[in-house]
């Protein structure tokens, strides 16, 4: 568990290997951390996100980092909050273990997420960061490749919500 940490700040600037990108379908950029992450990297990276047609939501697909310090973008596009009931937990929980699923193919060490679907698809931010905490830790009990996972939230709000989604997932898997 001492290789997952929660910090507030702007994922463009994370020196991991990898960071994800909270995409959308069509991969050819958007607004929120998808926006940043464009920005940053430059038109390489929209170059290279053409030609990978696209990524279903609880997919991931993995492009190079370009003007990024991080070497790889890994993006997947999250759900759309509906409600609850069209399989959106689900769906988040997939882009959390798909993301790490590429990055340990990709010879990836570090990686810092962003909070998925918590924004413009407005999952609820409490419920999203259970079920992140849960799939990241889950992994990492059964990996020892990865040694640093870091979530990056953008502002206090958020980080509360994976400090505290934290805490009672270390209280449960202490009993
Ligand atoms: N660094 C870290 N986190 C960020 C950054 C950043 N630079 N910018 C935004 N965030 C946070 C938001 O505050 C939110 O907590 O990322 C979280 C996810 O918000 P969005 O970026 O809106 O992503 P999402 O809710 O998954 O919606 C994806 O928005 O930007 C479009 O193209 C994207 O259509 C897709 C949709």
């Amino acid at each position: 568990m001492q290789r997952f940490s929660i910090i507030k700040g702007n994922i463009v600037k994370a020196k991991t290997d990898a960071i994800v990108n909270a995409a959308n379908t069509s991969l050819l950029g958007g607004g929120g951390v998808d926006g940043a992450i464009h920005r940053v990297a430059g038109e390489e990276l929209l170059e290279e996100c053409k030609s990978l047609g696209g990524c279903k939501r609880g997919e991931a697909k993995i492009t190079k980092g370009y003007n990024l310090k991080a070497n790889y973008v890994i993006h997947t596009p999250g759900p759309i909050w509906r409600g609850g009931k069209f399989g959106e937990d689900e769906l988040l929980e997939n882009c959390y273990k798909n993301s790490l699923r590429l990055a340990k193919e990709n010879g990836v060490k570090t990686i810092a997420f962003p909070s998925i679907s918590t924004g413009v698809y407005c999952f609820p931010v409490d419920r999203a960061a259970k079920i992140a905490v849960k799939a990241i830790c889950s992994f990492l009990q059964t990996d020892s490749a990865l040694e640093q996972v870091i979530m990056i939230c953008f502002d206090e709000e958020t980080k509360e919500a994976y400090v505290n989604a934290f805490e009672e997932y270390k209280r449960k898997d202490a009993m």
